[in-house]
């Protein structure tokens, strides 16, 4: 009985902070003007940086570009950086990157 409500305790816990999470990071609309779309200059810093200590797998260009989707819509609504939050600046290089066709440039 005990590990059942401790078990309870522990997922309404999770629960109310996955809520906090996604509350405290209302949808993020990007501007694209005068944002930066260089993926070598602006992009990529900041997988190398910010991401790539959880996601390994966002190491090369090729990883990052086929992902795009994915990536594009966890910036969007604020899930990833899981534990951490990109500038308005960072999330407008990576989504108007994308959204340009996200070159290898
Ligand atoms: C503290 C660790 C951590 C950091 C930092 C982090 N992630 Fe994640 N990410 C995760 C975990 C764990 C999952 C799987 C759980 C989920 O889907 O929420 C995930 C899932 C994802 C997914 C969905 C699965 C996939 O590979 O398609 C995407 C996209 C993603 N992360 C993008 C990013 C981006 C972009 C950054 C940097 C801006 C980032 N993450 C930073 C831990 C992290």
């Amino acid at each position: 009985m005990k590990k059942i409500i401790f078990s309870l305790v522990i997922c309404s816990a999770l629960f109310i902070c996955g809520c906090k999470k996604s509350s405290s990071n209302p949808s993020f609309t990007p501007d694209c003007t005068g944002a930066a779309k260089s993926f070598s200059k602006d992009v990529n810093p900041i997988f190398a940086t910010i991401c790539a200590g959880c996601h390994a797998n966002f190491g090369s260009y090729s990883q990052i570009a086929a992902d795009k989707s994915a990536i594009r819509s966890r910036i969007i609504d604020g899930t990833m950086p899981q534990n951490g939050s990109l500038s308005d600046a960072q999330k407008n290089n990576i989504v108007c990157w994308i959204d340009s066709g996200a070159p290898n440039n």
